[in-house]
Protein backbone atom coordinates (compact mmCIF):
# COMPACT_ATOMS: atom_id res chain seq x y z
CA UNK A 1 0.00 0.00 0.00
CA UNK A 2 1.79 3.30 -0.80
CA UNK A 3 1.38 6.35 1.27
CA UNK A 4 -1.48 8.21 0.34
CA UNK A 5 -0.82 12.38 0.79
CA UNK A 6 -3.48 14.19 2.10
CA UNK A 7 -4.10 16.28 -0.68
CA UNK A 8 -6.30 19.21 -0.50
CA UNK A 9 -5.65 22.04 -3.03
CA UNK A 10 -7.04 25.56 -3.78
CA UNK A 11 -9.44 24.63 -6.09
CA UNK A 12 -11.45 22.51 -3.78
CA UNK A 13 -13.89 24.82 -1.21
CA UNK A 14 -15.00 23.92 2.01
CA UNK A 15 -19.36 24.17 2.16
CA UNK A 16 -20.92 24.73 5.27
CA UNK A 17 -24.48 23.29 5.67
CA UNK A 18 -27.17 24.76 7.27
CA UNK A 19 -28.22 21.33 9.77
CA UNK A 20 -24.72 21.03 12.04
CA UNK A 21 -24.17 17.98 14.21
CA UNK A 22 -26.36 20.06 17.17
CA UNK A 23 -29.30 19.55 15.20
CA UNK A 24 -28.33 16.11 14.11
CA UNK A 25 -28.18 15.21 17.85
CA UNK A 26 -31.09 16.75 18.85
CA UNK A 27 -33.42 14.33 16.51
CA UNK A 28 -31.17 11.30 18.05
CA UNK A 29 -32.16 13.21 21.18
CA UNK A 30 -28.15 11.80 22.16
CA UNK A 31 -24.73 12.93 21.94
CA UNK A 32 -22.94 11.32 18.98
CA UNK A 33 -19.78 9.57 20.00
CA UNK A 34 -16.67 7.07 19.37
CA UNK A 35 -16.70 3.49 22.15
CA UNK A 36 -13.37 2.29 20.54
CA UNK A 37 -12.34 -1.23 21.58
CA UNK A 38 -8.36 -1.91 21.59
CA UNK A 39 -6.86 -5.50 22.07
CA UNK A 40 -5.56 -8.79 20.78
CA UNK A 41 -7.40 -10.72 18.72
CA UNK A 42 -10.15 -13.26 20.15
CA UNK A 43 -9.78 -10.56 23.26
CA UNK A 44 -13.70 -10.27 23.29
CA UNK A 45 -13.63 -6.91 21.67
CA UNK A 46 -16.33 -7.54 18.80
CA UNK A 47 -18.18 -9.61 21.52
CA UNK A 48 -18.61 -6.85 24.09
CA UNK A 49 -19.09 -4.57 21.04
CA UNK A 50 -21.88 -6.53 19.60
CA UNK A 51 -23.69 -6.79 23.46
CA UNK A 52 -23.36 -3.37 23.92
CA UNK A 53 -25.10 -1.99 20.86
CA UNK A 54 -28.03 -4.66 21.27
CA UNK A 55 -28.28 -2.99 25.11
CA UNK A 56 -28.30 0.79 23.58
CA UNK A 57 -30.30 -0.12 20.74
CA UNK A 58 -32.82 -1.50 22.75
CA UNK A 59 -32.90 2.00 24.82
CA UNK A 60 -33.74 3.88 21.59
CA UNK A 61 -29.72 4.93 21.00
CA UNK A 62 -28.57 5.45 17.74
CA UNK A 63 -25.91 3.25 16.48
CA UNK A 64 -23.51 1.89 14.20
CA UNK A 65 -20.99 -1.26 14.76
CA UNK A 66 -17.45 -0.76 12.88
CA UNK A 67 -15.57 -4.17 13.40
CA UNK A 68 -12.18 -4.69 11.96
CA UNK A 69 -12.93 -7.92 10.29
CA UNK A 70 -16.11 -6.74 8.98
CA UNK A 71 -14.32 -3.13 7.03
CA UNK A 72 -11.75 -5.60 5.83
CA UNK A 73 -14.25 -7.26 3.88
CA UNK A 74 -14.96 -3.74 1.52
CA UNK A 75 -13.63 -0.44 2.61
CA UNK A 76 -10.16 -1.58 3.53
CA UNK A 77 -10.31 -4.76 1.27
CA UNK A 78 -6.87 -3.69 -0.45
CA UNK A 79 -5.05 -3.46 3.28
CA UNK A 80 -3.12 -6.37 4.40
CA UNK A 81 -1.38 -5.99 7.95
CA UNK A 82 2.24 -4.46 7.47
CA UNK A 83 2.54 -1.69 9.99
CA UNK A 84 1.87 1.17 6.71
CA UNK A 85 -1.00 -1.09 6.05
CA UNK A 86 -2.62 -1.08 9.50
CA UNK A 87 -2.06 2.46 10.08
CA UNK A 88 -4.14 3.09 6.56
CA UNK A 89 -7.08 0.41 8.18
CA UNK A 90 -7.00 2.59 11.35
CA UNK A 91 -7.06 6.14 9.34
CA UNK A 92 -10.35 5.11 6.95
CA UNK A 93 -12.15 3.59 9.70
CA UNK A 94 -11.36 6.75 12.31
CA UNK A 95 -12.84 9.17 9.16
CA UNK A 96 -15.86 7.41 9.27
CA UNK A 97 -15.89 7.25 12.60
CA UNK A 98 -15.94 10.77 12.51
CA UNK A 99 -18.54 11.10 9.90
CA UNK A 100 -20.56 9.25 12.01
CA UNK A 101 -20.16 11.24 14.74
CA UNK A 102 -21.42 14.01 13.05
CA UNK A 103 -24.13 12.50 12.02
CA UNK A 104 -25.15 11.91 15.76
CA UNK A 105 -24.49 8.40 16.00
CA UNK A 106 -23.29 6.65 18.99
CA UNK A 107 -20.43 4.20 17.11
CA UNK A 108 -18.87 1.10 18.49
CA UNK A 109 -15.56 0.76 17.18
CA UNK A 110 -13.90 -3.04 17.32
CA UNK A 111 -10.26 -2.82 16.09
CA UNK A 112 -7.16 -4.48 16.98
CA UNK A 113 -5.39 -0.82 16.72
CA UNK A 114 -2.19 -2.15 18.05
CA UNK A 115 -0.11 0.94 17.87
CA UNK A 116 -0.81 4.05 20.46
CA UNK A 117 -0.26 6.58 17.28
CA UNK A 118 -2.93 5.12 15.43
CA UNK A 119 -5.47 5.08 18.63
CA UNK A 120 -4.59 9.04 19.17
CA UNK A 121 -4.92 9.82 15.53
CA UNK A 122 -8.41 8.76 15.79
CA UNK A 123 -8.77 10.69 19.01
CA UNK A 124 -7.12 13.95 17.18
CA UNK A 125 -10.13 13.15 14.57
CA UNK A 126 -12.69 14.31 16.61
CA UNK A 127 -13.77 16.56 19.25
CA UNK A 128 -12.50 16.72 22.81
CA UNK A 129 -14.67 14.23 24.97
CA UNK A 130 -16.13 11.69 22.21
CA UNK A 131 -13.35 9.14 21.75
CA UNK A 132 -13.89 6.66 24.91
CA UNK A 133 -11.04 4.27 24.32
CA UNK A 134 -11.65 0.95 26.38
CA UNK A 135 -8.99 -1.79 26.50
CA UNK A 136 -10.11 -5.19 26.35
CA UNK A 137 -7.02 -6.80 28.52
CA UNK A 138 -6.93 -10.50 27.90
CA UNK A 139 -3.81 -12.46 28.37
CA UNK A 140 -2.17 -13.99 25.24
CA UNK A 141 -2.45 -17.32 26.56
CA UNK A 142 -5.98 -17.02 26.99
CA UNK A 143 -6.65 -15.20 23.35
CA UNK A 144 -4.40 -18.33 22.13
CA UNK A 145 -6.37 -21.05 24.05
CA UNK A 146 -9.78 -19.42 22.39
CA UNK A 147 -8.27 -19.05 19.42
CA UNK A 148 -11.62 -18.77 17.67
CA UNK A 149 -10.82 -18.80 14.23
CA UNK A 150 -7.72 -20.69 14.46
CA UNK A 151 -5.23 -18.12 13.48
CA UNK A 152 -2.95 -18.07 16.30
CA UNK A 153 -2.38 -21.95 15.22
CA UNK A 154 -1.83 -20.77 11.78
CA UNK A 155 0.80 -18.01 13.10
CA UNK A 156 2.69 -20.15 15.41
CA UNK A 157 3.05 -22.57 12.29
CA UNK A 158 4.47 -19.96 10.68
CA UNK A 159 2.03 -20.11 8.05
CA UNK A 160 0.31 -16.10 9.04
CA UNK A 161 2.62 -13.54 9.33
CA UNK A 162 2.51 -10.58 11.33
CA UNK A 163 0.14 -11.44 13.76
CA UNK A 164 -0.35 -9.18 16.55
CA UNK A 165 1.11 -10.87 19.95
CA UNK A 166 2.79 -13.41 18.00
CA UNK A 167 5.46 -11.99 15.46
CA UNK A 168 3.58 -8.12 15.60
CA UNK A 169 3.92 -5.94 18.73
CA UNK A 170 0.54 -4.71 20.60
CA UNK A 171 1.62 -1.69 22.36
CA UNK A 172 -0.90 -1.43 25.72
CA UNK A 173 -3.06 1.76 26.19
CA UNK A 174 -1.50 4.35 28.61
CA UNK A 175 -4.98 6.32 29.69
CA UNK A 176 -7.86 4.48 28.45
CA UNK A 177 -11.15 5.37 29.62
CA UNK A 178 -11.88 1.93 30.51
CA UNK A 179 -10.02 -0.87 31.55
CA UNK A 180 -11.44 -4.33 31.17
CA UNK A 181 -10.54 -7.48 32.40
CA UNK A 182 -11.21 -9.53 29.32
CA UNK A 183 -12.02 -12.71 31.45
CA UNK A 184 -14.65 -11.30 33.77
CA UNK A 185 -18.09 -12.38 32.58
CA UNK A 186 -19.99 -10.45 29.36
CA UNK A 187 -22.74 -9.30 31.61
CA UNK A 188 -20.40 -7.89 34.39
CA UNK A 189 -18.03 -5.74 31.62
CA UNK A 190 -21.19 -4.48 30.08
CA UNK A 191 -22.75 -2.92 33.47
CA UNK A 192 -19.55 -1.39 33.86
CA UNK A 193 -19.51 0.26 29.82
CA UNK A 194 -23.18 1.35 30.64
CA UNK A 195 -22.64 3.02 34.22
CA UNK A 196 -19.70 4.83 31.88
CA UNK A 197 -22.10 5.61 29.34
CA UNK A 198 -24.55 6.89 31.32
CA UNK A 199 -22.07 9.32 32.84
CA UNK A 200 -20.21 10.50 29.76
CA UNK A 201 -22.34 10.46 27.08
CA UNK A 202 -25.39 13.20 27.44
CA UNK A 203 -28.68 11.79 26.51
CA UNK A 204 -32.10 13.89 26.48
CA UNK A 205 -31.29 16.55 24.43
S1 LIG B 1 -5.77 -3.84 12.89
O1 LIG B 1 -4.50 -4.30 13.48
O2 LIG B 1 -5.59 -3.25 11.57
O3 LIG B 1 -6.52 -2.95 13.81
P1 LIG B 1 -8.20 -5.28 12.49
O4 LIG B 1 -8.91 -5.11 13.78
O5 LIG B 1 -8.62 -4.41 11.34
O6 LIG B 1 -6.62 -5.18 12.74
O7 LIG B 1 -8.37 -6.79 11.99
C1 LIG B 1 -8.06 -7.83 12.86
C2 LIG B 1 -8.67 -9.15 12.40
O8 LIG B 1 -8.06 -9.57 11.18
C3 LIG B 1 -8.37 -10.23 13.41
O9 LIG B 1 -9.45 -10.37 14.33
C4 LIG B 1 -8.19 -11.48 12.58
O10 LIG B 1 -9.43 -12.14 12.42
C5 LIG B 1 -7.77 -10.96 11.23
N1 LIG B 1 -6.33 -11.10 10.92
C6 LIG B 1 -5.84 -11.67 9.80
N2 LIG B 1 -4.50 -11.59 9.76
C7 LIG B 1 -4.11 -10.95 10.90
C8 LIG B 1 -2.83 -10.57 11.44
N3 LIG B 1 -1.69 -10.82 10.80
N4 LIG B 1 -2.80 -9.93 12.64
C9 LIG B 1 -3.95 -9.68 13.29
N5 LIG B 1 -5.19 -10.01 12.84
C10 LIG B 1 -5.27 -10.64 11.64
Amino acid sequence: MTNIKHLVDDNVVWHSHSINQQDRERLHKHQGVVIWFTGLSGSGKSTLADALEQVLHHQGISTYLLDGDNVRYDLCCDLGFSNDDRRENIRRVGQVARLMVDAGLVVLAAFISPHCAERQMVRDMLPAGRFIEVFVDTPLAICEARDPKGLYKKARAEKLNNFTGIDAVYEVPKQPEVHLDGQQLVTNLIARLLNLFNKRVIIGL
